[in-house]
């Protein structure tokens, strides 16, 4: 459909969107994984990241990821697969799992070390809306962590 200038119209527009899995999920570092080792995570998932198609952020901090992917399904699914079997991290609480036309809300790839209270805030909105008593038990225990471990010997645990 186009408008009176010709152009499309936003029914096209949405049409166009891609067809984007989203994976959002937080997780705790495991024992010996700090700032070297997830620097070469960030490294690693930058390069195989776009070679993908894949984009979105990746959060560390006080030894707590969350991490926002979106990309073609069968790139997430597989990535979805490799993030289960990482010994890097442990506790993963899955936030959100969706397939959906829309654009991306992250088209770049972007990492931001964040400080303990961004994370809590970030986990007491995950504990808020869900339902899952895995994940609210898993989101307890981090929350649990940050509130319990020093903070200079957080992701060293
Ligand atoms: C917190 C965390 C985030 C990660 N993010 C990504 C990512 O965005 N992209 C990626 O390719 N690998 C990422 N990895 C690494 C994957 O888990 C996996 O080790 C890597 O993709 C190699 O998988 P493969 O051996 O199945 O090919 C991440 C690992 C961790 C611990």
């Amino acid at each position: 459909m186009f408008d009176e200038y010709g152009f499309p119209g936003n029914a096209d527009a949405d049409h166009a969107a891609p067809i984007l899995a989203t994976f959002v999920y937080c997780s705790r570092a495991a024992a010996g994984v700090g700032d070297v080792e997830v620097g070469r995570i960030i490294e690693w998932s930058q390069r195989r990241n776009i070679a993908r198609d894949v984009t979105g952020v990746l959060v560390f901090g006080s030894g707590v990821f969350f991490q926002w992917i979106e990309g073609p399904p069968h790139e997430v699914e597989g990535l979805i697969a490799s993030l289960y079997d990482d010994k890097r991290h442990y506790d993963i609480v899955q936030l959100d799992r969706s397939v959906e036309k829309r654009e991306r809300l992250y088209p770049d790839w972007q990492m931001e070390p964040v400080g303990a209270d961004d994370i809590r805030a970030v986990l007491h909105d995950a504990l808020e809306s869900t339902e899952d008593e895995r994940n609210i038990a898993a989101l307890k225990r981090i929350l649990e962590h940050l509130d319990t471990s020093p903070l200079e010997t957080l992701g060293r645990n």
